[in-house]
């Protein structure tokens, strides 16, 4: 037994089917499931991103972005959802990685989507809380400075200074709210989550529907914008950047995947949630992409509001528009942090029922059956992050982390597929190994464009994950103590 040993899928499958009274509950119904999918999904990339990725990049050609990133997270989405039908544990990527590549790959990836799942719902939550505070102004509430901004800043040298805030109040709370939902059930936070995710989804529905009524086919001309002479700066080179930093909006499809030890239904289920969440906001995108674009010139989309300056720049006649957007944008954001927040402890759940974290990781509530403890935990680390850090550090990160995962589970797939073709799959992956090979080179393809410092961000973070597997989770394996599994 060693740093290669693999969980057996078999093995895998009846710890799932033995979830008994003490384990996590499935209640999750494929609608259930979907809207988590949108919950995550939909968030700061659309509210924010886009209108930033068009004005630097790729001009109204942010669409072709959204496209090409849309499907290279088709790509992963297809394998994900091979896994998430045939291994429906909590463990996600993890468990997945576990059971084909090793348990130190495994160990790698858990502590990899760290970065989505926990760093990202820390960076959300500060835009969240960017929103609240501009959304209140509106009422002319305003919230001292000092309580809506981080103590510390990062400058382009990787300088940290102290910005003379205490704390940003209002990421912080957000966090400890969504963190309660969640510790009191799944099914009780599926349900938040459609409520907000119903609000987000009508407010981006009007604004497309309205938006288009005031569409100026002039500002589409030219679509993609002439080249600068610098790579990725318009022409097809800044619709493939523009493809990178859009990458933002579509992470959350695989968070529910995490959800899988609690889908009633996870073979039929999880395919749909992932894949159908996927598409509906793809469409979606690429919609909000054009009637942005469209409405007002992509020069002027530069701003921490991009939505907001499209519908001004339609005239008064728009104005009552406003208060949706900004109310859109608040939901959006939340349930991106519920989800992510969801995600990161059944992952860390997952490791530590193989031993990789200490036991009491494992522990479920034994009323809210939810896994309470790194529940807790994750929440807390996330408020601390939020409240007290620059959320420019962190955004590339959480995408750069997101796409290392997606190209070990494309692999993944295919690796499965050859080694044990016989184990039966409720959901195929079309046209194995083209699709898989197509996730990584895509994926890996948007993580080559990501700046040279958050690679070295990454590799210290995975070096630190390192540190901790040989100092705790190699001695304490379950495999490697050969405790209950036995390797494919
Ligand atoms: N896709 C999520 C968002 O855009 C992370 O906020």
């Amino acid at each position: 037994m060693g740093l290669w040993s693999r969980k057996s899928i078999t093995e895998i499958q009846r710890e799932a089917a033995a979830e008994g009274e003490g384990g996590l509950r499935r209640t999750l119904t494929a609608t259930n499931l979907t809207l988590l999918g949108i919950g995550a999904i939909i968030g700061a990339g659309i509210f924010v991103l886009t209108g930033n990725a068009a004005a630097q990049y790729a001009g109204p050609g942010v669409v072709w972005s959204m496209v090409l990133a849309g499907v290279a997270c088709g790509f992963a989405g297809l394998c994900y959802a091979e896994f998430a039908s045939m291994i429906p544990i909590a463990g996600s990527a993890y468990t997945y990685g576990y059971a084909t590549l090793g348990e130190l790959i495994a160990w790698i990836i858990g502590w990899d989507l760290m970065l989505e799942y926990l760093f990202g719902a820390a960076t959300v939550a500060v835009g969240w809380g960017g929103n609240f505070v501009a959304f209140l102004k509106e009422f002319g509430l305003v919230i001292p400075p000092a309580l809506t901004n981080a103590p510390f800043a990062v400058d382009a040298a990787n300088n940290f200074s102290r910005t003379g805030a205490t704390l940003n109040v209002p990421a912080v709370v957000l966090t400890i709210l969504m963190t309660i939902i969640l510790v009191i059930g799944i099914r009780e936070s599926a349900r938040f989550n459609n409520i907000i995710v119903f609000i987000k989804l009508a407010i981006i529905f009007l604004v497309i529907g309205v938006g288009f009524m005031y569409v100026n086919t002039a500002n589409w001309h030219p679509f993609i914008p002439a080249n600068t002479g610098k790579f990725g700066e318009f022409g097809w080179s800044g619709v493939l950047r523009g493809a990178g930093v859009i990458f933002f909006a579509y992470i959350g499809f695989d968070a529910v995947s995490t959800a899988a030890q609690e889908a009633r239904n996870p073979q039929r289920d999880m395919p749909i949630g992932i894949l159908g969440s996927l598409f509906v906001c793809t469409i979606l995108y690429i919609l909000m992409a054009l009637v942005m674009t469209g409405m007002v010139h992509y020069s002027k989309l530069n701003d921490p509001a991009p939505i907001l300056v499209a519908v001004q720049a339609a005239g008064s006649s728009l104005a009552w528009l406003r208060y949706a957007v900004e109310l859109g944008s608040l939901a959006g954001l939340a349930s991106v942090v519920l989800v992510m927040l969801m995600g990161q402890p059944r992952v860390f759940f997952s490791m530590a029922r193989d031993g990789l974290l200490p036991p009491t990781f494992a522990k479920v509530h034994p009323k809210f059956k939810t896994p309470y403890i790194t529940t807790i935990l994750t929440g807390s680390v996330a408020a601390v992050v939020a409240g007290l850090f620059p959320i420019g550090l962190l955004g590339q990160l959480v995408s750069i982390g997101t796409l290392l995962a997606f190209v070990i589970v494309c692999g993944g797939v295919w690796i499965l597929r050859v080694r044990s073709p016989e184990i039966p799959r409720a959901f195929k992956t079309p046209l194995v190994p083209l699709v898989p090979l197509l996730g990584i080179i895509s994926c890996f393809g948007l993580m080559a464009g990501l700046p040279g410092d958050t690679w070295i961000r990454l590799i210290v973070w995975l070096v630190i994950g390192l540190v901790v597997y040989f100092a705790y989770g190699k001695s304490h394996s379950h495999l490697g103590r050969g405790i209950g599994t036995s390797p494919t």
